[in-house]
């Protein structure tokens, strides 16, 4: 009888044991991947500069791409150099600002500090079809310089 109790006594020490360590494993997909959380920011707010034939010298568009400059990224824009954007805050909002959120800039840094993973594709959001040229909204007024510069 007293081998079965301490038996009992085991397999719930082992029960206990495992379940802790299932909720350890629970928090893990908050925690931000590249494919559910990384790739809508840099849609949105890196792409049209970082994508093959445009101005940045490197495309973030795919994991391959972007996993070797985690690290960059994540300095980048807690130093708030990327997005570039140079008009200053205190003088009015401009409908195209890319500025960052401060959540957004969090996200990549949790992401780049984890060791960039890359999650599951299949949270990914449709790839950014990009358009060439012109990627802002159309302009309300166009001023031409009197000669040409
Ligand atoms: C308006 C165009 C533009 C946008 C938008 C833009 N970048 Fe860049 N980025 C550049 C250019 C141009 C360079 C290369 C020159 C430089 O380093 O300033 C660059 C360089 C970088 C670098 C390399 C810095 C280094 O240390 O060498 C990183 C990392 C980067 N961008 C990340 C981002 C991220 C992340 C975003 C979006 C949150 C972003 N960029 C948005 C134009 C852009």
């Amino acid at each position: 009888m007293l081998v079965v109790i301490v038996f009992a006594f085991l397999v719930m020490g082992v029960v206990s044991q495992v379940s802790a360590v299932g909720t350890g494993r629970e928090e893990k997909p908050s925690a931000p991947t590249f494919y559910k959380d990384v790739v809508p920011i840099l849609q949105n707010k890196c792409q049209s500069c970082h994508r093959v034939g445009e101005a940045a010298p490197m495309p973030l568009v795919t994991y391959e791409q972007t996993r070797p400059w985690a690290g960059k990224i994540a300095a980048a824009v807690e130093m708030r150099m990327m997005p570039p954007w140079f008009a200053d805050s205190r003088y009015g909002h401009f409908a195209n600002d890319p500025s960052l959120s401060e959540q957004q800039i969090a996200t990549i840094a949790a992401w780049a500090k984890d060791g960039a993973p890359a999650g599951d594709a299949h949270d990914a959001p449709a790839p950014r079809i990009w358009s060439e040229g012109w990627n802002i909204p159309q302009p309300d007024l166009v001023v031409k310089m009197p000669k040409p510069v």
